[in-house]
């Protein structure tokens, strides 16, 4: 098992609160997270998310699934691209907040167990949450399975620098400057309590060597990272055509049909921006 960090006590008192912590803090900022996201980032996000969907070779037809899609700001620009895109998340909340932006194929579950058959996607996309998982060689697994072959993953990080200087820096603007400017411009402590959440997960997530192992132990090939300016991370691999796939569960349910998960299509609004 690979945790992506270490029990962050000073937020959750047991490791074993983890979880319910983690949903908890999304469902009650998920009214707030586009902005904070667009905040922080100097809107540059979105446009980050498209332009890497687009390098990706993302293709009209192609089948998406992205897991923790959150209110689905990298499913969106996936739907751009194309029709077929399915979110995956454990916050109603966050699916939620979502619901009002774009018509997106949701599905309440958790990445480490996905309710879909086996090769039923063609890429597979995880937007900054890699350091939510609980493990991520059972997640890693998973993607493996449902992926088809030849099909792509996909992972969005900010990766802490290295230099202590640098990561000191990064730390007074995202764990410091950024919580303290959102908890006073919206009024809400909750969210700057999930910024302060993502800085220190980010700072104390497992190096990239690490997922690029777990990547290729599940099953992966032609893994590899590529970083743009110095903090955002991409990681790619691919699903060999001929099995190196680790034995796993074979399932075959479609997601309406899986216990402990929810579909729920979201009609796009009158008007949609
Ligand atoms: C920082 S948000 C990322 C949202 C979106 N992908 C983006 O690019 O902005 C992290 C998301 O991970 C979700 N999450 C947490 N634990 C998860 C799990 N075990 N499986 C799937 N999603 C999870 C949270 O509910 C939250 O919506």
């Amino acid at each position: 098992m690979t945790a992506p960090h270490p029990p962050l006590r000073q937020f959750y008192g047991a490791p074993h609160d983890r979880e319910r912590f983690v949903k908890d803090l999304f469902d009650g900022s998920a009214p707030w997270y586009d902005w904070a996201i667009a905040f922080f980032s100097f809107g540059s996000g979105n446009w980050y998310r498209r332009q890497v969907l687009a390098r990706a070779g993302l293709n009209k037809g192609d089948r998406v699934l992205d897991i923790a899609t959150g209110t689905g700001v990298v499913a969106r620009e996936a739907l751009s691209i194309t029709p077929s895109v399915v979110g995956l998340d454990p916050s109603i909340g966050m699916l939620v907040a979502g619901r009002e932006k774009a018509r997106l194929t949701n599905v309440q579950g958790k990445s480490e167990l996905l309710p879909f058959r086996d090769g039923s996607f063609d890429l597979i996309t995880i937007g900054f949450a890699l350091r939510h998982f609980a493990d991520l060689d059972g997640v890693f697994r998973e993607c493996a399975r449902v992926l088809r072959p030849n099909g792509k993953l996909l992972i969005l990080e900010i990766t802490a620098p290295r230099s202590r200087l640098a990561r000191a820096l990064l730390g007074i603007y995202m764990g410091g400057v950024v919580p303290a400017a959102a908890a006073i411009i919206t009024r809400h402590a909750r969210v700057a309590r999930m910024l302060r959440y993502y800085w220190a997960t980010t700072r104390d997530c497992v190096r990239p060597e690490v997922i690029l192992s777990a990547m290729r132990s599940a099953g992966f090939r032609d893994e590899r990272r590529d970083v743009d300016l110095a903090i955002f991370s991409k990681y790619s691999a691919t699903i060999p055509v001929t099995p190196a796939r680790p034995a796993s569960v074979s399932r075959e349910a479609c997601p309406s049909e899986s216990a402990g998960t929810r579909a729920m299509t979201v009609p796009a609004p009158a008007e949609s921006d």
